[in-house]
């Protein structure tokens, strides 16, 4: 891990449909975040040029495919995000420790795997149609921290989750198990209709022990989106452990 400063919590998502887009974000925030998160829609539409050029102005990637296949696929993957220079990537914890560990192997030490434990876009209702059983369709915070448990035993560096759940994962997982954190909003930022449900100010994920902070709308939203880096940089600041 990177020496740690406020700004290298953040992790801003290029939730953009365009390569023009994208550029205009990796100018205005390189240096003022610590990495960006490339994800499906930016990946489709530009492929590993976006990444490569992250890479080149000289900031960190987290590329955020949730990969999910059989493990050879998976291991192969892994390592060409690998070859591409990403410090973080992303792969589905729901399926097999196989399916975990290939893609650790196929990381190769280079990238820092994460498991996607259960998508917060999953309900109750969702697991128990999907064919599992009470205990873990009704308690989903079980559910969350016997995969994460599963991604550790495979050797992922972490998992990404709900920042109201970093401090059971870590408790259970250990404090060098990573906890990435989306559904954070600073307090002084309201986001217009905002879908993020379960949310925390980045001082309390951070407190909470979070890792890396996923912020989007309330950067990329903002009338200067630097100064809004800055100033949750200055809020992180207050509430390093
Ligand atoms: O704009 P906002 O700060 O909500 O962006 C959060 C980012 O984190 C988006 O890229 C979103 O897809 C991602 N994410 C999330 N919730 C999850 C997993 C990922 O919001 N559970």
């Amino acid at each position: 891990m990177p020496k740690r400063t406020p700004s290298n919590y953040i992790i801003f998502p290029l939730d953009v449909p365009s390569v023009k887009e994208a550029g205009k974000y990796i100018d205005l925030l390189a240096g003022r975040v610590g990495m960006f998160k490339v994800g499906l829609e930016l990946f489709i539409e530009a492929g590993p040029s976006v990444v490569r050029r992250i890479v080149a102005a000289g900031g960190q990637v987290f590329l955020d495919l949730k990969l999910h296949d059989i493990p050879a696929t998976v291991g192969r993957a892994m390592a060409r995000a690998a070859d591409l220079g990403v410090s973080l990537a992303t792969v589905h914890c729901g399926e097999s420790l196989r399916m975990l560990e290939a893609a650790v192997a196929g990381a190769d030490g280079k990238v820092a795997v994460l498991g996607v434990t259960v998508l917060t876009s999953v309900t109750t209702e969702d697991l128990r149609s999907a064919g599992f059983r009470s205990e873990l369709s009704l308690d989903m915070e079980a559910l969350v921290l016997h995969r994460a448990n599963l991604a550790r035993q495979a050797g992922c560096a972490g998992v990404v989750c709900s920042p109201l759940e970093v401090e059971g994962i870590k408790k259970k997982l250990g404090r060098g198990f990573l906890a990435v954190t989306p559904g954070v909003r600073p307090s002084w930022e309201a986001v217009a209709g905002d879908d993020q449900q379960r949310v925390a100010t980045p001082a309390s994920a951070v407190a909470a022990g979070a890792d890396y902070l996923v912020i989007g709308r309330p950067i990329r939203d903002a009338d200067d989106p630097a100064a809004a880096a800055a100033k949750i940089a200055d809020e992180i600041a207050g509430a390093i452990p």
